[in-house]
C-alpha cells in the first residue's frame, strides 16, 4: 500500500511518517519511508535551488516544476518493488506536492502523468501562521503569502481528489491517531490499537 502525507512546509509531515511508520512496525507490518524531494543527484539540485537566496523567477519556477517531475520518476521502481513486497510505503509528499507549489496546474498534471498514485492521501492541514512558528523559514517557498496561496490550493485538491484531511494545528499525538484511524481499516488493523 502506497500512503501519501500531504501539506504545506511546517505541517508536521515527517514527525507524523516516523510515528506511523513505528507504529506499523509495533503492528507487524513491514513499513518503509520515502521522502520528496529524494536524495538523489536530482533531490539534491533542487535543494540546493530552494536554498539560495536570489528571489525566484517564472522561469526558474518551471525548471524546478521538472525537477521535481524527474526526481519522482525516480522512487516509481522502488514503489513497485515496495508493493510487490507487501510494504507499506508511508511518502513524505508526493506529486500533489508540484499541482499545489508549481504552476501551471494542467502541464504540472501533463509532466506528472507517470508519476504512481497512491491509494490514501493525508492532508495536514495547517494554518500558514501556525506552521510557520516551527521553521526557520530561509528556504524558498516558506514565506507566509505564498503558504496561504498553497494552502488554499491543496484544499481545492483535497475536495477533488477524496483527500482526507487532518486538522494539523493540535498536538502531535493527536494528530497521529487521527491518522491511524484513516489508515487502519484499510489494513485490517483494529481500533483499539490505535493509541
Ligand atoms: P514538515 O515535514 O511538514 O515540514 P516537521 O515534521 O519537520 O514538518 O515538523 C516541523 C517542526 O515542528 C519540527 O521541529 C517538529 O518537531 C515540530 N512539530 C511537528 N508537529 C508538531 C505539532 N503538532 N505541534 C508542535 N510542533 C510540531
Ligand atoms: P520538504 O523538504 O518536504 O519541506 P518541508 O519539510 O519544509 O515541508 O520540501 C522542500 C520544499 O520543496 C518545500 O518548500 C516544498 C517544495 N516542493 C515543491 O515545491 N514541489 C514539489 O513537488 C515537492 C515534492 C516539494
Amino acid at each position: 500500500m502506497y500512503i501519501c502525507i500531504e501539506g504545506i512546509d511546517g505541517a508536521g509531515k515527517s514527525t507524523q511518517c516516523k510515528l506511523l511508520k513505528t507504529w506499523l512496525d509495533k503492528n507487524g507490518y513491514k513499513a518503509s519511508i520515502i521522502t520528496e524531494p529524494t536524495n538523489s543527484p536530482i533531490g539534491k539540485l533542487i535543494r540546493k535551488i530552494l536554498s539560495e537566496p536570489a528571489p525566484i523567477n517564472d522561469n526558474q519556477q518551471k525548471i524546478l516544476g521538472l525537477l521535481f517531475a524527474a526526481d519522482r520518476l525516480l522512487l516509481k521502481d522502488k514503489i513497485q518493488k515496495a508493493e510487490d513486497e507487501g510494504t507499506v510505503l508511508i511518502s513524505d509528499r508526493c506529486f500533489y506536492s508540484s499541482i499545489a507549489y508549481q504552476e501551471p496546474e494542467d502541464w504540472i498534471r501533463e509532466i506528472n502523468k507517470f508519476a504512481k498514485k497512491p491509494e490514501i492521501v493525508i492532508l495536514l492541514d495547517i494554518k500558514p501562521s501556525k506552521a510557520k512558528e516551527r521553521f526557520d523559514g530561509l528556504e524558498k517557498f516558506e514565506e507566509e503569502s505564498f503558504l496561504k496561496k498553497v494552502r488554499r490550493k491543496y484544499l481545492k485538491i483535497a475536495e477533488k481528489e477524496d483527500f482526507f484531511i487532518v486538522d494539523a494545528n493540535r498536538g502531535i499525538n493527536i494528530i497521529q491517531w487521527d491518522i491511524r484511524r484513516i489508515i487502519a481499516p484499510s489494513l485490517g488493523i483494529c481500533q483499539d490499537n490505535i493509541p
